[in-house]
This record gives structure tokens, sequence and C-alpha cells, in this order.
């Protein structure tokens, strides 16, 4: 295991301040963002937007990763720069979404597993070739008065293991992202107590696969009310929560959590993290990695159109900023 390079990556993107744009949206999600603009899903618009999120100026003073989904990886700028060379000009480190979707699980067919390990090695070999430095596999978790089912989360937890054994190997840093999604009407606590069998059903996996824990970034769900509770855990309680609950299950080898925005929405998300940093005194550096919740904005500015990229730029670039300062609890509302 090349230690020297895992170590340098996590480096670059665990930075105080800076935090990680998922932009890895695959084929079929971008085209329903899309479609909310009434925008084409053809191959030249996906690039056209990829190129205006990663060339906003100044992006690298608050984002230090980019996760591109694999098509993104071979695309180029308009002047013909391939996007992983934009971004580490930039001092912006590409990584890349490696799993392959979900797929039903047998014997309970209303939960998923993530697939794409049978040939991962290979496909890293040629991602990192082409300048990627990071990866990211995502597992999810529905909440139901009877799911998610144990042998979902041991499944999925399994396979994040195996993935982050897989990457660590051929020296790309991962990402290990359970989700626990936020769809129903459960709880806060219900939330809770799912997102913590899950995180210790991970752990527990990651420990038996040999996963150099300060060599990967943990990206996780908040403790939140489902989407349609009511009412809605306050911001105080969803930090107080989340931060418990992460003490309880998380190392504090664990150099760096960024957590996911799960459709929250884009100031919500900010406030959050904001809240959970200002709690202070946290064992591991506390960040975003946000897809939705950065982008969101962005899309609805820019409607597909040239004349409209620079203030699209301008919107990821506040949300940014925002999300830099909550990820040091200096974020106010009035900011917004
Ligand atoms: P959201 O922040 O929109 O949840 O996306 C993050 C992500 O990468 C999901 O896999």
């Amino acid at each position: 295991m090349d230690i020297q390079t895992l170590t340098s990556t996590i480096k670059d993107i665990a930075i105080p301040g800076k935090g990680i744009l998922a932009a890895d949206e695959s084929n079929g999600t971008i085209a329903k963002r899309f479609d909310t603009i009434h925008v084409e899903p053809t191959e030249e618009n996906r690039r056209a937007y990829r190129d205006l999120l990663f060339s906003a100026p100044h992006l690298n003073n608050y984002i230090s990763g980019v996760i591109l989904f694999e098509e993104t990886l071979y695309q180029h700028t308009v002047n013909g720069t391939p996007f992983p060379t934009l971004l580490s000009q930039n001092g912006i480190v590409p990584g890349i979404k490696v799993d392959q979707g979900l797929v039903s699980l047998k014997n309970s067919p209303d939960e998923k597993i993530t697939q794409g390990l049978d040939d991962l090695a290979k496909r890293l070999a040629e991602y990192k070739k082409a300048g990627a430095r990071f990866a990211k596999w995502r597992a999810v978790y529905q909440i139901s008065d009877r799911l998610p089912s144990q042998s979902a989360v041991d499944a999925n937890a399994d396979v994040l293991a195996r993935y982050a054994a897989i990457c660590q190997e051929v020296g790309i840093v991962p990402i290990v992202e359970p989700e626990v999604l936020m769809d129903g009407n459960h709880s806060i606590d219900r939330c809770f107590s799912v997102t913590k069998s899950v995180q210790l059903a991970v752990f527990k996996a990651l420990a038996e696969h040999n996963v150099k824990l300060e060599l990967m970034i943990l990206k996780p769900n908040m403790v939140i009310s489902g989407t349609h509770a009511n009412p809605q855990a306050p911001i105080e309680e969803v930090a107080k929560k989340t931060i418990e609950l992460f003490r309880e299950t998380v190392p504090a080898t664990i150099p760096t959590i960024n957590f996911l925005s799960g459709g929250q929405s884009d100031e919500l998300a900010t406030a959050h993290l904001n809240a959970m940093n200002k709690i202070g005194h946290l064992p591991w550096n506390l960040s975003f990695s946000y897809g939705r919740a950065l982008q969101a904005p962005a899309l609805r500015v820019w409607q597909g159109k040239m004349e409209n990229v620079k203030l699209a730029q301008e919107a990821l670039l506040k949300r940014a900023k925002l999300n830099g300062f909550a990820s040091e609890g200096k974020y106010k509302n009035n900011m917004e």
C-alpha cells in the first residue's frame, strides 16, 4: 500500500474551511436535474454544465475536492483542458464515483445493495491514470417500520469495506458513503437508531477488511427527521444528535467526515453543518461533500444558457463559500 500517496491525498482534501463538491451524478440522475430546467440531457450539455462548475473562479478557496462521474473524468473544458487537469491546476483534488448503482437485495426486494466490485481494481487503475486520486461508493438504506433489515445493513457494510480495501491497495483514497435516506415520516430518534446500527456495522466491516481508517473519508447522512415528519427537529437538535451519534460510533482516527446533503434545502444543509462545528472539540475535521445543496441554485440560474454562466458560477461560489464558513462554525444566517 502506498501510504505516502494516500496520506498526501487526505492532506490535500481535509483542509479546514474547505469541502468536497459532489458532481458525480450518473447520466440518469443528471437527466432528472436537467429536466427541472428543461435542458436536454445530451453529452455536450452535461459537459458544458460541468465546465461551468469546475471553471468557477476561486472555487478552490472553498472546495478541496470534486467527485466526478466516469464520463466527466474523460471530458474537457471548452478550451480542451481535461477536467482532472483543470481541477489539479487549481489545487482541487479530482475524484471519481466508482460504484455502479443499486440493485434489489435478494430475498429483501424492497432494499438495495450497491454493485460494481467485480472489475473494480482494473477500473481504478484506469481512473488513476486519468488523474483521479480518490473514489466514492454509496450504499443506501431505506427507513420504514421494519427496514432496514440487518441483512441489508451487514451486506452493504461488507461491500463498502471491500471497496475501501481495494481502493487503498491501489493508492486511491476511498470515500465510504453509507446513506440512510431521509424519505419517510420517521422521527429524528428513529434516524438516530438506524444510523447508529449502520455506522457500527460499517466500522466492524472496515476493521475486518483491514481498512486503514486514517486513510479514508467518511461521508454519512446527518441525524435528521424524515422528509415528511411533522414537526421537523430543529437545527440545534440535528447538530446535537448527529455529533452524539458520531462520537459514539466513529473512531477519532478518521481524519475527516464530509456529510452528504441528501435532499435538505441548501440553506438548511449549511446551517446544520455550522451548528455541528459550533459545538467544537471534535476529534475529526467536519465538513461537507454536498451535491444538490451546492449545485441547486447554480442549476436554477444557468437554465442551459451561455449568457447565464457567470451568474450561475456566482451562485455556486456563494454556496461553496457559506459552507466553507459552516465547516468552521463561522456561518451566520445574515450572510445569505
Ligand atoms: P447530495 O448532497 O445531493 O445528497 O449528494 C451527495 C452525494 O454524493 C450522494 O451520493
